[in-house]
């Protein structure tokens, strides 16, 4: 796969992401099996020998068991720390912890990030997270003691470069300027199943400020590479059957899958939008990389665009 710089600092990531929410096959701990850890592991190898070098987690995931399940694949391979880059996140806290009252809440006060990241780096089993991100808009977040948190983090070597995730674009600006370093990027949901980023600033802004955007569930979950017949209930993004008949006419016609023109289709965007892969299947996770070699027309990328919004453009 190709390389690409992470905003304006020195991270250098392969072009797709591999995202660690699945890999430990369930939400819960106590359902987690050896098999749902194999499975688990297989994923995270199968993403690091197609070339994804840049592996996205969070503390909650699993509640920790995602990270510990990557920190045992780290283990596996010798070397494969220093070839990559291992992304988390913090501030969501879950409902009953630390007391059995306290309610589902964001928390970027300083103690919470701080200890959030300590706990991130002994699961994963490192020394270094090279980009840590803040994972939801806290609504009691004071730039100034997250500025500090993060410099504290940094002046440790605990972290080597910040980021933020679902923030509208005030909000980072509002950070920004308390932050003593560059915020490199802002992990978002953008797909041709989400369009909003593109018109409510938040991709502008990653333009101005030479932020990467990074792409969550960039199949919509799943539902972008299926048929709609197919889909499984659950999914939350309802797919038209125009906009799946254009995906799959675009795809017959290049010749792959309908993954691989929603990802193309991310791809394209002059932001350089870096979709993080969430399969935990390895032939689909290899299979993504195919997106990295497809350059969609201008014609291919507005036909998706408009089947995706519906109805034609102004
Ligand atoms: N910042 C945030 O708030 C936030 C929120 C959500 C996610 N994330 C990050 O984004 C990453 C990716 O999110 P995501 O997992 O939702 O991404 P996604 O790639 O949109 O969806 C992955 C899901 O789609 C299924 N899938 C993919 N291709 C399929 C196909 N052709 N047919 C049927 N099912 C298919 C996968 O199943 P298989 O495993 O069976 O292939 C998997 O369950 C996460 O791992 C996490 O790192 C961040």
């Amino acid at each position: 796969m190709k390389s690409i710089s992470i905003g304006s600092s020195k991270l250098v990531s392969s072009r797709l992401a591999y995202g660690c929410w699945r890999i430990a096959g369930t939400w819960e701990p106590s359902e987690v099996t050896s098999d749902s850890v194999k499975s688990g592991i297989k994923a995270v190898l199968s993403a690091y020998e197609a070339g994804y070098t840049l592996f996205d987690h969070a503390d909650i995931y699993c509640h920790g068991v995602a990270e510990d399940v990557f920190g045992k694949a780290l283990k596996q391979v010798t070397g494969m720390r220093e070839k990559i880059l291992i992304a988390t996140k913090c501030g969501i806290r879950f409902p009953g912890e630390p007391w059995s009252d306290s309610p589902q809440r964001y928390d970027f006060s300083k103690q919470h990030i701080i200890d959030s990241c300590e706990g991130s780096l002994k699961r994963l089993g490192i020394e270094t997270i090279d980009l840590y991100q803040l994972h939801r808009p806290d609504f009691l977040a004071d730039p100034d003691e997250v500025a500090a948190a993060f410099a504290q983090l940094r002046d440790t070597g605990k972290v080597r470069e910040f980021g933020v995730s679902n923030f509208r674009p005030s909000l980072l600006s509002a950070l920004q300027k308390a932050c003593p370093m560059a915020l490199v990027v802002n992990q978002i949901e953008i797909s041709l199943a989400r369009l909003a980023p593109f018109e409510d600033g938040t991709l502008d802004q990653c333009l101005e400020n030479k932020m990467t955007p990074l792409a969550w569930s960039p199949l919509g979950g799943g539902v972008l590479g299926l048929h709609e017949n197919n889909a499984p209930p659950g999914h939350k993004h309802h797919v038209s059957l125009n906009l799946q008949e254009t995906i799959q006419a675009i795809s017959e016609a290049r010749g792959t899958s309908r993954s691989v023109i929603a990802l193309s289709w991310l791809l394209k965007h002059p932001s350089k939008i870096i979709p993080i892969v969430g399969s935990a299947n390895p032939k689909r996770i290899q299979e993504a990389t195919q997106a990295d070699d497809l350059e969609l027309t201008r014609d291919e990328w507005y036909r998706l665009l408009i089947a995706a919004r519906g109805e034609r453009l102004p």
